[in-house]
C-alpha cells in the first residue's frame, strides 16, 4: 500500500466589494478597453478596511472543512500560502489555526507569491506521503490591494483579494488497483507535484520593501513584459514535465486550473497543450490576479458548479515572483 494525498473538500471566500475597470479608470489613467484587451480582467474584489488576510483565509478554510465534513480538531497541519501576512510575524497561519479551533499539530506560512498554492500542495503531499500528517488544511490567501502602488497603472489594475482552501487527507490507494486502459492509475489523489525557482530573475517581480531591508512594507514592482515572456515558456514546460512524469498526454486532462494572472497567458498554455478552451477554468475576468488564492478559488468554483467531478484528472500550474513556478496533477 502506498499512501496517497486525497483532496476531500474545498472552499473559498471573496470580499464583498467589487471594483470594476470603469471605477478604476475614473481614478487613474487607464481604460476598460486597455485592461480587458491586455489581461481579460473586468473586475476584482477588494478587502474592506479592517478585513485582513487572516479573515479571508479563515472563511475559506471554514468552508473547506465544512465541505469535507472534517472537524478542526482532526486537522494536524495547517499551511497558509500568502505573500501578504497580517503581520511580519507570527505566521498568519497560527491566527487561522486559533480561529478554527484547531488544537493539534502545527501551522505555518509558505511564501512563494503566485506559486504559493502549488508550493503548499507539494509540501502537504509530502507531509502526508511520509506519514507525518494525516489531515491537512491548505489555504491560499492574499490581500494584494494592501501592497499595490495605486498610482502605478501598470500593476494596480492587475490584482484582487481573495482566499481559497482545500482539505487533504491520507488515503491508502493501491497504485495498481485501478489501472485504466492506457495503463494509467485511475486512483484518487495527488499523482505528482513539480516545483522550480530561478532566483536570478527575482528583480522582475518583487516588493520594494521589507523588515530587513527598508523596515517598510513596500509596493509591488514588475517588469510586466519580461514576466509575461518567462510565464509562457515556464508554464508550457512545467505542464509537460507533470504529464511526462505520469506517462499522460494532454488529451488525458479533464481540467486545466491555471493561476489566473492574465487571460492571454492562460490561452497560450492551453494552446501549447492543444487543450480546448472549454477544458480550462477561467476566473481572471471576475477575480483578477489574487496571487496564492487564484487556483483554489478557481478549483472551488468549478467543483461547486459541477464541472470538476470525482475521477477527473485536474492539472494545476502557476508562476510568480522569485521567479517560482510549479504544477500539481490530481485525480479528483
Ligand atoms: O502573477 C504573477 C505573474 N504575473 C504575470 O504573469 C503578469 C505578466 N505580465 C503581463 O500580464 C503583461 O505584461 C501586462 C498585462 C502587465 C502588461 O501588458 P503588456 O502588453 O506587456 O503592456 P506593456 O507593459 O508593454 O505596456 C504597453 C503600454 C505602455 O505604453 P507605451 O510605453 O507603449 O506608450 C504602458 O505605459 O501600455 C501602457 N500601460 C497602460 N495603459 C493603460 C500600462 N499599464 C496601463 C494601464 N492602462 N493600466
Amino acid at each position: 500500500m502506498r499512501i496517497r494525498s486525497e483532496i476531500i473538500g474545498c472552499g473559498s471566500y471573496l470580499p464583498e466589494r467589487v471594483v470594476t475597470n470603469a471605477e478604476l479608470s475614473a481614478k487613474i489613467d487607464t481604460t476598460d478597453e486597455w485592461i480587458v484587451s491586455r489581461t481579460g480582467i473586468r473586475q476584482r474584489h477588494l478587502a474592506a478596511d479592517g478585513e485582513f488576510t487572516s479573515d479571508l483565509a479563515f472563511k475559506a478554510a471554514e468552508r473547506a472543512l465544512e465541505d469535507a465534513d472534517v472537524p478542526a480538531a482532526e486537522v494536524d497541519l495547517l499551511i497558509l500560502a500568502t505573500t501578504t501576512p497580517d503581520n511580519t510575524f507570527p505566521a498568519t497561519a497560527t491566527k487561522v489555526q486559533s480561529r478554527l479551533g484547531m488544537v493539534n499539530g502545527a501551522a505555518f506560512d509558505v511564501q512563494a507569491v503566485c506559486s504559493g498554492f502549488i508550493y503548499g500542495l507539494a509540501i502537504a503531499d509530502n507531509f502526508i506521503k511520509t506519514g507525518q500528517s494525516k489531515t491537512i488544511v491548505l489555504i491560499g490567501a492574499d490581500t494584494f490591494s494592501r501592497i499595490i502602488d495605486w498610482e502605478d497603472r501598470s500593476t494596480c489594475v492587475l490584482f484582487g483579494d481573495g482566499a481559497g482552501a482545500v482539505v487533504l487527507r491520507a488515503g491508502e490507494g493501491d497504485p495498481n488497483a485501478n489501472v485504466g486502459e492506457k495503463g494509467h492509475n485511475r486512483g484518487r489523489g495527488i499523482l505528482s507535484t513539480h516545483l522550480h525557482s530561478e532566483g536570478s530573475t527575482n528583480d522582475l517581480l518583487y516588493v520594494d520593501g521589507g523588515p530587513s531591508s527598508t523596515q517598510t512594507v513596500g509596493h509591488v514592482r514588475m517588469v510586466g513584459r519580461e514576466v509575461y515572456r518567462h510565464a509562457v515558456i515556464n508554464l508550457a514546460a512545467i505542464v509537460g514535465e507533470a504529464l511526462d512524469a505520469n506517462g499522460l498526454a494532454p488529451e488525458d486532462i479533464d481540467w486545466l486550473v491555471p493561476h489566473q494572472a492574465n487571460k492571454r497567458i492562460l490561452d497560450s498554455t492551453a494552446k501549447k497543450l492543444g487543450l480546448p478552451e472549454e477544458k480550462m477554468v477561467v476566473t481572471v475576468d471576475r477575480h483578477a490576479n489574487t496571487s496564492a488564492a487564484s487556483i483554489p478559488l478557481a478549483l472551488d468554483e468549478a467543483v461547486r458548479d459541477g464541472r470538476i467531478k470525482r475521477g477527473h484528472l485536474v492539472l494545476m500550474e502557476a508562476m510568480g515572483g522569485g521567479l517560482t513556478w510549479g504544477a500539481g496533477l490530481v485525480r479528483w
